[in-house]
């Protein structure tokens, strides 16, 4: 007897701890740039300035960090216009779906009000200026020395920032996270407007004309959107609203699994849009996202990493400087780069910098395949996804070079073993020293065409 009630405690809180969190919907894992921060790093959750120092680890207690450059997605937004547009069309049809008997389509129905409206178009959110603060606060916990009162107030702190209006606000915000903490009233200060850097993708000729006017060019996306993967999601949703498998789109499922994720990013709510979904759906759903991003700005084509020449020379001119002035005995001039831009600013980077690459390339019909693939937008793009690059002197010409995505320390990709073990400066540069002596922006996206043309 005694036992049986023991096993019950026992199945009890086994059962409490499986169920999790029952405000975060299952799939929210699968929101791709959609997605919060706080699902690749869900310590969060429980404490949002959380930091555990000890993931860096210089391999010698006299390494001091002396520079850090963070490239970073704006925060949490609103859809914009062509998001907005099929999300109503979704609503529409489950409005008109009176068969449906799925209680959560009830709810959908007779509750749940479209506050989106067309003029949110992708400005930031509240939850997007928390997302920044936050970060902001962490940073500087994690790199005291650099993220510090006195190296803000003494200007040696730069930020700049794509135009766009929720990064310029990302931005703002990130910096009351810095002045909120340290109380700081009596200075502003300056945040530079630099869409040469921040929104290169717009000013490669080459990439704009070859990918993004080319309809060609995602046609595997266009492939797997009309596949049967998609076509099982589509006849699910329509059969759960009992309205005819034409009524549902590929284009109105990937809005369903929008308005999960917009509900739950925006407004920290699990909706009843998250219930069209099982877990399977949404990882398809997911993969037609991830196609996109790849073909269009990953490793798909090769201009996609090379538009982004321009950001990866900036990024070690700003270290090469800072090692220069270490290996002259100066001060660093700038010691923290805080640099705001895109989803679509950090990817093309990453793919030239070979992280994230699978065997294979994503296509129309491998989706089985690609399970497993680490090209997946989920964990890597979140809102206020970042990139850290901190350079560690540790005496003696010494010079070390951590990256961290999203707060996690990682390996440059063929360098190292270990995503903690701090490769030599110099060793980077090395490995990186064909793009570092090419990779010429004006050169790679044919910026002189235009002239023969002409
Ligand atoms: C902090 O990070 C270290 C090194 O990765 C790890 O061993 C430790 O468990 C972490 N501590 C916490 C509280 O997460
Ligand atoms: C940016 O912030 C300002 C001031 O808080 C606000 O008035 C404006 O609407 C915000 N813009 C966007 C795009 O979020």
């Amino acid at each position: 007897m005694e036992l049986n009630i023991w096993s019950l405690l026992i199945v009890h809180l086994v059962f409490s701890t499986i169920k999790a969190n029952p405000s975060i919907p299952e799939i929210a894992k699968y929101f791709g740039t959609k997605g919060r921060y706080e699902e690749v790093n869900p310590h969060l959750l429980e404490d949002i300035l959380a930091v555990n120092t000890s993931i860096l680890r210089p391999p010698s207690p006299t390494c001091r960090p002396v520079h850090l450059t963070a490239i970073i997605r704006h925060g949490t937004r609103y859809p914009t216009g062509i998001i907005f547009k099929q999300m109503q069309k979704l609503y529409q049809a489950v409005k008109r779906a009176s068969y449906g008997k799925e209680s959560w389509v009830r709810e959908i129905q007779t509750q749940w009000q479209m506050w989106y409206t067309d003029d949110m178009d992708g400005r930031l959110a509240r939850k997007g200026v928390d997302d920044h603060k936050h970060l902001a606060v962490r940073l500087s916990k994690l790199f005291p020395s650099l993220l510090s009162e006195e190296n803000l107030r003494g200007g040696v702190i730069a930020f700049i920032s794509s135009s766009k209006h929720r990064c310029i606000n990302s931005t703002l915000a990130f910096t009351e996270g810095l002045t909120e903490l340290w109380n700081i009233q009596d200075q502003k200060f300056h945040l530079d407007v630099n869409d040469a850097l921040m929104k290169y993708f717009e000013h490669c000729s080459k990439f704009v004309k070859e990918v993004v006017r080319n309809p060609l060019a995602l046609t595997e996306v266009a492939k797997f959107m009309e596949g049967p993967e998609m076509r099982k999601v589509r006849e699910k949703i329509a059969d759960q609203l009992r309205l005819p498998y034409e009524d549902i789109t590929a284009e109105m499922a990937d809005a369903a699994l929008n308005l999960c994720a917009y509900e739950l990013a925006i407004k920290t709510l699990n909706s009843p849009w998250c219930l069209f979904f099982d877990q399977h759906d949404a990882q398809v759903v997911e993969y037609a996202n991830d196609l996109r991003q790849f073909w269009k700005r990953g490793y798909g084509y090769d201009i996609n990493r090379k538009s982004s020449c321009i950001l990866f020379h900036d990024v070690f001119s700003r270290l090469d400087k800072a090692a220069d002035e270490i290996k002259y005995g100066q001060r660093v001039s700038e010691v923290a780069t805080i640099q705001v831009g895109h989803g679509e600013t950090l990817l093309p980077l990453y793919t030239l910098l070979g992280f994230f690459q699978d065997h294979d390339a994503p296509t129309s019909s491998n989706y089985a395949s690609q399970i497993g693939r680490t090209f997946r937008t989920s964990d890597v793009l979140p809102y206020a996804a970042n990139l850290l690059l901190a350079l560690y002197d540790c005496g003696q010409g010494d010079l070390r070079l951590q990256p961290l995505v999203n707060e996690k320390p990682v390996a440059f990709p063929g360098l190292a073993e270990q995503p903690d073990s701090m490769p030599l400066y110099q060793d980077v540069k090395e490995h990186y020293k064909d793009l570092i002596q090419g990779c010429d922006f004006e050169t790679e996206c044919e910026l002189f065409d235009r002239t023969h043309v002409m």
